[in-house]
C-alpha cells in the first residue's frame, strides 16, 4: 500500500509508458523477423521532460525482448572513448567466445595480460569502432538478431561524436547488416544534427516527435498505476488530476507520486488528496523544471518569455515584439531559438504559447528568474 508507484524525475520509467504503444509498434517491427522499416533510423525529439529518455529506454527493452544487442550511449566527449575502449570490448568478449578461445590458443593468459587484452587485438584495426560494431552485428546476425544503437542527450557540443557512430551504422545499413540506430533530443539540437556536415544520413531518417499525452492518455497515465496497486481513484478526482497535468508527463507522474503520499494508508485516493497534490506539484515544477529550462538562454530570450506571460493564452507574436521594444522582425530570433529549445510552441501563425506548463504562472510571480542579474525582491528591501 505505501509503495509509492509513481516517478517524478527525469530519465526514470514511469509505471504507466501511456500514449507511446502505437510507436513502440513500430520498433518491435524493426527487431522481429526480417522486417524492414523506416524506423531503422530514427530521431526523437520533444521538449524538456516529454519522454524522449523513457521512450529509448522501452525501445531498448523491446529490443532486448527480441534478443537484439543494445549498444547505449548518452552523446558527451569521451562517449566514442568509452565505447572504443571499455563498453564494446566488454560487450566482445562476453558474447564472443570465438575470439577469445581462438586468441588464446596457444598463449597462457598471463602472457597477455587478461582476456580484455586479447579481445582487443583481435579487433585492433582501424576505424575500432566500426569493426566492432560490424562484428556485434555478425555475432547477433548468427542468432537471428541484430544490434540497436540507442544514443540519449544529442548535443551541439557532441555532434562529432554523433557523426562517427552514424558513419559507421550507416556504412553496416549499406550493406544490409541487421543494426538500427535510434537518437534522442531537444529539437535544438536535432536541427543542429540535421544541419551538420556528415550528418545527412539522419536527414533520411524516421523523424519522431514526441508530443505531451492526451486527456485519455493522461487519464490511463494516472489510473492504472493506483489501480494496478490495489487502490481506487475516483472519476470526479482522476479527471482533476489529469486536467491539471496538462498532460505533460513529468507533471502526471508528479501529481500522481503526490496525490498517492497523502493519505498512503487509506485506500481511495480523495479529491482533497489530489487537491493537495496539484498544489505541491505545481509549486515544484519552478524548481524542478522551469528553472533549469531558463538557465540556458539568453537574457533576450528571457525578455521574449516574460513579454509572452502578460498573455493568459497564445500571444501575438507582433505584440511580443512590441512590449519588448523590438520592431517585429526584430523578435523572430529569440522565437526561433525557443521553438527550437522545446521552450515555447506555435499554436497557429502569428502566435506564440508556452510549452512548459506553469511556466506563465511561475514567470508572473518570479520575474526575476527571467532576469538573472537584476536585483532581487530580497536585495530591494535593503535599498534606501
Ligand atoms: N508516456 C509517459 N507516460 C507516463 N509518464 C511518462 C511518460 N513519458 C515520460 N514520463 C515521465 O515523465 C518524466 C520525464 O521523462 P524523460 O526523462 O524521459 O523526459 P525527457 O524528454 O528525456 O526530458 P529531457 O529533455 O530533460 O531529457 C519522467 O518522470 C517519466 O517517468
Ligand atoms: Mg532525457
Amino acid at each position: 500500500m505505501h509503495d509509492n508507484p509513481f516517478r517524478p524525475g527525469f530519465g526514470i520509467s514511469p509505471p504507466t509508458l501511456a500514449g507511446r504503444d502505437a510507436l513502440l509498434d513500430e520498433w518491435r517491427e524493426v527487431f522481429g523477423l526480417g522486417a524492414w522499416s523506416p524506423f531503422r533510423a530514427a530521431l526523437v525529439t520533444g521538449m524538456r521532460g516529454v519522454g524522449k529518455t523513457v521512450l529509448l529506454n522501452a525501445i531498448e527493452d523491446a529490443a532486448l525482448a527480441h534478443e537484439w544487442t543494445v549498444v547505449h550511449g548518452t552523446l558527451h566527449a569521451s562517449l566514442i572513448d568509452g565505447l572504443e575502449h571499455d563498453r564494446l570490448p566488454a560487450m566482445l568478449a562476453e558474447q564472443d567466445a570465438a575470439a577469445v578461445t581462438r586468441d588464446l590458443t596457444g598463449v597462457t593468459v598471463a602472457q597477455l595480460g587478461g582476456l580484455q587484452t586479447a579481445v582487443k587485438a583481435q579487433y585492433e584495426r582501424e576505424p575500432r569502432l566500426e569493426s566492432m560494431l560490424g562484428r556485434l552485428v555478425e555475432l547477433a546476425e548468427a542468432r537471428g538478431t541484430g544490434v540497436l544503437v540507442s544514443l540519449d542527450e544529442v548535443a551541439k557540443e557532441s555532434l562529432e561524436q554523433l557523426r562517427r557512430i552514424a558513419i559507421a551504422v550507416q556504412h553496416l545499413q549499406r550493406e544490409d547488416r541487421r543494426i538500427a540506430i535510434v537518437a534522442a533530443g531537444v529539437p535544438a539540437s536535432i536541427a543542429a544534427a540535421l544541419d551538420a556536415d556528415g550528418l545527412t544520413f539522419f536527414r533520411r531518417a524516421q523523424q519522431v516527435r514526441l508530443d505531451t499525452l492526451t486527456l485519455p492518455e493522461t487519464r490511463v497515465a494516472l489510473a492504472e498505476p493506483i489501480r494496478g496497486r490495489g487502490r481506487a481513484i475516483g472519476d470526479e478526482a482522476l479527471e482533476r488530476a489529469a486536467r491539471a497535468s496538462e498532460g505533460y508527463p513529468y507533471l502526471v507522474q508528479s501529481i500522481g507520486a503526490r496525490a498517492w503520499e497523502y493519505t498512503p494508508s487509506t485506500r481511495e485516493i480523495t479529491t482533497d488528496a489530489v487537491q493537495h497534490a496539484v498544489e505541491v506539484a505545481h509549486a515544484a515544477m519552478g524548481e524542478s523544471v522551469i528553472v533549469p529550462a531558463l538557465r540556458g538562454l539568453s537574457s533576450r530570450d528571457r525578455d521574449y518569455l516574460l513579454a509572452m506571460a502578460e498573455d493568459d493564452g497564445p500571444a501575438s507574436t507582433a505584440e511580443v515584439a512590441s512590449r519588448m521594444g523590438a520592431i517585429p522582425g526584430n523578435a523572430a530570433r529569440q522565437r526561433s531559438r525557443l521553438l527550437d529549445g522545446g521552450i515555447i510552441v506555435a499554436p497557429e501563425r502569428g502566435k506564440v504559447d508556452f510549452a512548459i506548463p506553469r511556466m506563465r504562472e511561475h514567470l508572473r510571480a518570479h520575474p526575476h528568474d527571467a532576469q538573472l542579474g537584476l536585483p532581487t525582491r530580497a536585495r530591494e528591501t535593503f535599498r534606501d
